[in-house]
């Protein structure tokens, strides 16, 4: 697999490249900021770009959607349901081949209603789901009781050794393993939902006390 994490400036966005080693078919995920820039490393590989796909809806994620689409043919997947932006609308538990690539579906509302993380080869791009050392924003209500399922029912349940791709670079680190946030990241290790929620409300706190950036 070929498989790059692409700075794209905007609020320390990431944008992800996945493409089958054979390059008869590549996905970028999120285009956000720098969609030019994603298209000349796709180029690069020789990738043929025939998915953009949105880990959700948010503008800084969706913005390069277009651009992209024009210049490459390919077609716009994200959530079902999402609304008309959408060339392809996928459901929870999809399989999405890409070339020999199989790229697996999990819906992780919660930050957002469409939100999803994408599982290839031992890889989760988890958008603003699950950062390294932190999780996506929410509400303190129905938006944070969805991410806490999603994070315990669909995540959770994931190998440790399955390596984490954020939307964002704003953890300790650009990636992590699942293994690393089970154990370090305080929003996982709260052992109820009432918890969970204590700390989203007393984060600046936590960061201080803690000395976290
Ligand atoms: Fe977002």
């Amino acid at each position: 697999m070929i498989f790059e994490q692409i700075r794209v400036g905007g609020y320390r966005n990431f944008s992800y490249l996945i493409g089958d080693e054979k390059r008869d078919a590549a996905a970028v995920v999120d285009p956000s900021f720098s969609p030019q820039r994603v298209l000349e490393i796709a180029q690069n590989h020789g990738l043929r770009i025939i998915y953009i796909i949105n880990t959700h809806s948010h503008g800084d994620h969706i913005n390069g959607n277009h651009y992209l689409r024009a210049k490459t043919g390919a077609k716009i997947l994200g959530y079902e349901g999402r609304g008309s932006d959408l060339d392809v609308g996928v459901k929870d538990g999809e399989v999405i081949e890409l070339g020999t690539l199989k790229l697996n579906i999990i819906h992780t509302p919660g930050h957002t209603d469409d939100g999803i993380c994408i599982l290839v080869e031992g890889r989760l791009l988890t958008g603003d789901t699950l950062f390294v050392g932190k999780v996506g924003g929410t509400d303190y209500g129905s938006g944070a009781k969805k991410q806490y399922e999603s994070l315990h029912r669909k995540l959770l349940v994931l190998d440790d050794s399955v390596k984490i791709y954020p939307g964002h670079d704003c953890g300790v680190k650009p990636s992590s393993t699942m293994e690393e946030e089970k154990r370090s990241n305080p929003f996982l290790l709260q052992s109820s939902f009432e918890d969970f929620v204590s700390l989203k409300k007393n984060w600046l706190q936590y960061k201080a006390v803690h000395a976290i950036r």
